[in-house]
């Protein structure tokens, strides 16, 4: 069938990429779902600073890349064997599959799947195959999602299905934010009454943390970001204190669990000072791997501290989505208000400007125009 994605086609463009066009929105052709795989209608997806990483070659992929793997849609069809969905339903992508198989599956979320990653990092869907066409070209997948297009075909195993009172904006930011960010509290944090909690970078990840901080009555929360805005925003959702990095270590703010989201070895150190002693430092952020941070080992031992790393913030989607969608229910967890704003596809290259300037929370990609403000339905 034909649809329409954002593929990216080279890596390491320079900025600002509404002049350089690495991403081009374009007609392409989409297989029939195979075996274990789903066609799924895309509805939402959100722009990540993971998708942003790759435009950058901060986290390098095989292109041309259709990106976007933060997203959520309608199941279409049903590929053979897939005998669990149904069509219809409403589906959360999820950016690491699972085979429920090898050692990292056992770690209840520890780490990631072996096979998950691999397939992920060679841009393939779980099973090997490839989907996307752009005439001869083969296009890659993105974290076996590629959710920045009208339609994807995925793995039966790259979602999870959420109900229909969910919109559809808060079911794609589920699946990379408020997992990564609210994981990284609960479960690679683990929280406890009384205690302080510091968010260090407060985009889609840093500021789903700070939701889910807010959401435990006994836990005080304190927003840090570059950005005066983004502090701003996390008092009127709630926080007991905000400061910029340079403030904060100024008068010498400390925490006892500090969330470092931002994916740069200056924000690492940022949070290690900003962590008392015997404190936990839960790093999300993806940052190039050549970006080194200067750490004292003596430190870890004398102040009896803890770093830990935490990819997707543990979870296991089909665990954790629904006790974030429980939180939601009950008006706990406002992940609406992490949508800054309602974008088309075509506006893919300035949401990545927007976001490399740190000035964009969530944008959302939605593809039913009616619902974009002032176009009344016009596409
Ligand atoms: N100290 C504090 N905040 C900073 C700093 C800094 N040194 N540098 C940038 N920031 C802020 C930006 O102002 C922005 O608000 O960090 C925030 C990063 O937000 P986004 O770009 O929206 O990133 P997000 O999508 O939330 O992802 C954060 O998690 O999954 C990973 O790859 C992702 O590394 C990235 C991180
Ligand atoms: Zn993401």
């Amino acid at each position: 069938m034909r649809i329409t994605g954002a593929v990216l086609e080279t890596m390491g463009a320079p900025g600002p990429f509404v002049e350089s066009h690495p991403v081009v929105v374009r007609d392409l052709e989409l297989d029939e779902p195979g075996s274990n795989e789903i066609l799924v209608r895309i509805e939402a997806a959100g722009v990540c600073h993971s998708d942003l990483s790759v435009v950058t070659g901060v986290r390098p992929r095989p292109v041309p890349m259709l990106l976007g793997h933060e997203a959520a849609g309608i199941i279409e069809k049903l590929g053979h064997d897939v005998n669990d969905l149904t069509v219809g339903q409403r589906v959360i992508m999820s950016f690491l599959p699972r085979c429920e198989q090898c050692d990292a599956c056992a770690s209840n979320g520890k780490t990631p799947c072996e096979p998950g990653s691999v397939a992920n990092n060679e841009g393939r869907l779980f099973d090997g195959a490839r989907r996307i066409h752009d005439g001869e070209r083969t296009v890659n997948h993105h974290l076996g999602v590629s959710g920045f297009a009208s339609y994807a075909v995925v793995d039966r195993r790259s979602v999870v299905p959420v109900a229909s009172d969910v919109p559809a904006e808060v079911a794609a930011l589920m699946g990379c934010a408020v997992l990564t960010g609210g994981g990284a509290v609960i479960n690679a944090g683990r929280v406890q009454p009384g205690e302080t909690l510091l968010v260090v970078g407060l985009g889609g990840v840093g500021m789903a943390a700070l939701l889910v901080g807010l959401a435990h009555d006994d836990v005080r929360v304190i927003g840090v970001d570059a950005n005066a805005e983004k502090l701003v925003l996390a008092k009127e959702l709630g926080a007991h204190e905000t400061y910029t990095p340079d403030e904060a270590l100024a008068l010498g703010v400390k925490a006892d669990l500090v969330i470092e989201a931002v994916g740069r070895s200056v924000a690492f150190e940022s949070a290690v000072s900003m962590t008392a002693p015997g404190g936990r430092t839960v790093v999300v952020g993806l940052p190039a791997p050549d970006d080194l941070a200067r750490f004292s080992p003596l430190r870890l031992v004398a102040e009896g501290r803890s770093v830990i790393g935490s990819y997707l913030g543990n979870c296991v989607p089909a665990r954790d989505i629904p006790l974030f969608v429980d939180m939601w229910r009950a008006g706990r967890l406002p992940i609406e208000r992490l949508v800054s704003s309602q974008i088309r596809l075509s506006d893919i290259n300035a949401a990545f400007d927007a976001l490399e300037r740190g000035d964009a929370l969530r944008q959302v990609i939605v593809f039913d125009q009616a619902a974009l403000p002032g176009t009344a339905g016009t596409p």
